[in-house]
């Protein structure tokens, strides 16, 4: 038997020490966040997409009354980047997530399914996306890859050049 240890690197700082880059990107997903359709939650969430040609991509949840219909909104800026910006790489993501009626400055990661879909994309544009988790109160989580937030993910690529 062997037992091994997984740990990654993340920061954690406060929005005023982000670069002018990263603090736009963020007040995009706050933005973003305050435009969600989420009558069924009351979870409100906003997502910015950084392009590798300087193209910020936004959106937010989209809830439906036959609820697996609605989408995150990581997966709405993700699908639309990707459906109008195809050769672009995705250079970061930020996120701001909150309840709208009675915000508790909690810092919202991705979920599972929102993971899974980043990866796929990290991985045929072979470089990180930097994950940039905002609290509307401004507190930040950063991760470097969304690898490090799928240990032993599953990948199954096609690549152009295989
Ligand atoms: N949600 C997101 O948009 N992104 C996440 O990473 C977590 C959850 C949405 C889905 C649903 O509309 C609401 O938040 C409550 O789960």
């Amino acid at each position: 038997m062997n037992e091994h240890l997984y740990q990654f690197k993340y920061k954690t700082l406060k929005l005023s020490e982000l670069n002018e880059q990263d603090k736009t990107l963020v007040f995009s997903a706050m933005k973003s966040r305050e435009q969600a359709y989420a009558p069924y939650s009351s979870f409100w969430v906003g997502a910015a997409l950084l392009l590798s040609n300087g193209v910020v991509i936004t959106g937010n949840n989209q809830e439906n009354a036959a609820y697996p219909s609605g989408l995150c909104a990581e997966r709405t800026a993700l699908f639309y980047a990707k459906a109008n910006y195809p050769q672009e790489k995705i250079l970061k993501i930020a996120i701001c997530g909150d309840d709208a009626k009675t915000p508790q400055g909690e810092i919202t990661t991705p979920c599972g399914n929102c993971r899974q879909a980043l990866l796929e994309y990290e991985c045929t544009q072979d470089s990180p996306i930097v994950v940039l988790c905002a609290s509307t109160q401004g507190n930040i989580l950063e991760i470097g890859s969304i690898k490090d937030l799928l240990p032993f993910c599953f990948e199954l690529l096609y690549k152009e050049t295989d």
